[in-house]
């Protein structure tokens, strides 16, 4: 059983902890886009873990953890977690990382920063990780790959062109030689671990052992289906694992979906749900809504179930795990957005056009809060039934099955909803 987990709306829905839970059970994890623009948070017994680029699922001995080639990674920030994992007690032994994933270099982070500062106010508001120039030159075949770190000619050859290229358009200048044995360095540093990751895959798949593909990012930030530009530069969405992976889309055999309880977005862009006022703090404080990746405050709003419709076609979703009910706890009304209003116009299904998104009204259905502390319930039938309705209720909005939620960060506070069934 190889099992696709992807977040199902702008990112951050909780799909570190997913992953630590279905782990347990799976033989490899993957990660296949992004790069350490991701945090992944998984709290065992109270310490927290968070993953930039190191598969969630490590945590579990004896998993094995594959950074696939449609990664993008700076190596002294993949040095830097396998450090920390390792001075933590966790071995990093069974890591493997794809000759063809690309490098993140330090003129990818300068030119980000630039054209950042170029936008204005018209800014991304990207994680400065440097990804979407180095996913740039990627499609413009001029990438450095991590095998080549391990090839002294053809790396000093591929660091050439870039460096002239760079200094000609944009007059960066860097010292060659020092780059150079910066990155052969690393290369030295990783060669353990860099492999063939789609014959690793495939070798895993031939053996019968199940493996789980950890999406990064969310179906809103994807480059193709998300709300461009205001996205990521990469296919987060789960048709990304073929080419990110190397597998064919029939060794796939389940999409799950994470999706919170209600709706966050850190940087700018198009956000219907959106609330600014008393109840969007409520939820930032209640949900620790910052970012685990830059600090920053997430933007927070109601749950869009145009966006979960959305979700489900473009994911193909065969169910949900909702996280963090337990936010919603204190509020005495709360809104799902069911469709959105266009100068009069009811709009069912996610629309395709920037104008849309940013100036649609979302259309709102308003139940009963549960005014109650969930963070405790052992099991779905003691939940209030409020908050039994709201889960019946996204169900019934996405018609996809929710099987598990959870109500607390912990590993032991995802219940099953399996009384529904
Ligand atoms: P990811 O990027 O999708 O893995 O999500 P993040 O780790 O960036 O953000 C999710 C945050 O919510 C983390 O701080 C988690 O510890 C926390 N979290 C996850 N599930 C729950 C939950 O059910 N309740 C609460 N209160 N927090 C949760
Ligand atoms: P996880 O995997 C939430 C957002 C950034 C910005 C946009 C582009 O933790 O869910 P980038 O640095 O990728 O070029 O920034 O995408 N973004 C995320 N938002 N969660 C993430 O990852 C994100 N990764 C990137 O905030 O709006
Ligand atoms: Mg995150």
């Amino acid at each position: 059983m190889n099992i696709v987990v992807v977040g199902a709306q702008w990112g951050d829905e909780g799909k570190g902890r997913v992953i630590d839970l279905l782990a347990k059970k799976m033989d490899a994890v993957v990660r296949y886009q992004g790069g350490s623009n991701a945090g992944h948070t998984v709290i065992v017994d109270g310490e927290k873990f968070v993953f930039h680029l190191i598969p969630s699922g490590i945590l579990h001995p004896g998993k094995v953890a594959i950074i696939a080639n449609g990664v993008v990674l700076e190596p002294a920030e993949l040095l830097k977690e396998m450090e920390e994992l390792r001075t933590r007690g966790v071995a990093v032994d069974n890591l493997f990382v794809s000759a063809n994933a690309h490098v993140v270099m330090p003129y990818h982070k300068d030119l980000e920063k630039e054209e950042e500062n170029i936008r204005g106010r018209g800014k991304i508001g990207t994680t400065g990780r440097g990804i979407g120039p180095a996913y740039a030159d990627k499609i413009a075949r001029r990438g450095i790959r991590v095998g080549d770190l391990l090839e002294k000619e053809t790396l000093k050859e591929k660091v050439e062109i870039n460096l002239k290229l760079y200094k000609r358009l944009l007059g960066y200048t860097y010292s060659q030689e020092k780059l150079l044995q910066e990155l052969l360095e690393y290369g030295r540093k990783l060669e353990k671990y860099i492999t063939d990751s789609s014959a690793l895959i495939h070798n895993l798949i031939e053996e019968g052992k199940d493996i789980l593909f950890e999406g990064a990012q969310g179906t809103l930030l994807d480059i193709d289906h998300g709300t461009y530009p205001y996205v990521t530069s990469s296919n987060s969405a789960a048709g990304g694992v073929c080419s990110g992976a190397g597998v064919g889309p029939r060794a796939i055999s389940r999409v799950i979906g994470v999706v919170k309880a209600y709706t966050t977005r850190v940087g700018e862009g198009p956000f219907p749900t959106e609330l600014e006022g008393e109840v969007g703090n409520l939820l930032r404080k209640q949900g620790s809504e910052f970012g685990a990746t830059t600090g920053r405050p997430r933007r927070c709003g109601w749950f869009d179930g145009v966006i979960l419709r959305y979700a489900v076609r473009i994911n193909g979703l065969d169910e949900l795990i909702l996280t963090k009910l337990d936010v919603l706890d204190r509020l005495e009304k709360v809104k799902i957005c069911i469709a959105y209003k266009f100068k009069g116009e009811l709009i069912q299904s996610f629309p395709n056009r920037f104008s849309l998104w940013k100036e649609c009204e979302p259309v709102y259905e308003e139940m009963d809060g549960w005014k109650q502390d969930t963070s405790k319930a052992t099991s779905y039938k003691y939940l209030p039934l409020p908050a039994q309705n709201y889960i019946k209720r996204i169900e019934e909005i996405g018609q996809v099955p929710i099987h598990l939620f959870s109500v607390g960060p912990q590993r032991e506070e995802m219940l099953s909803t399996r009384e529904l069934d």
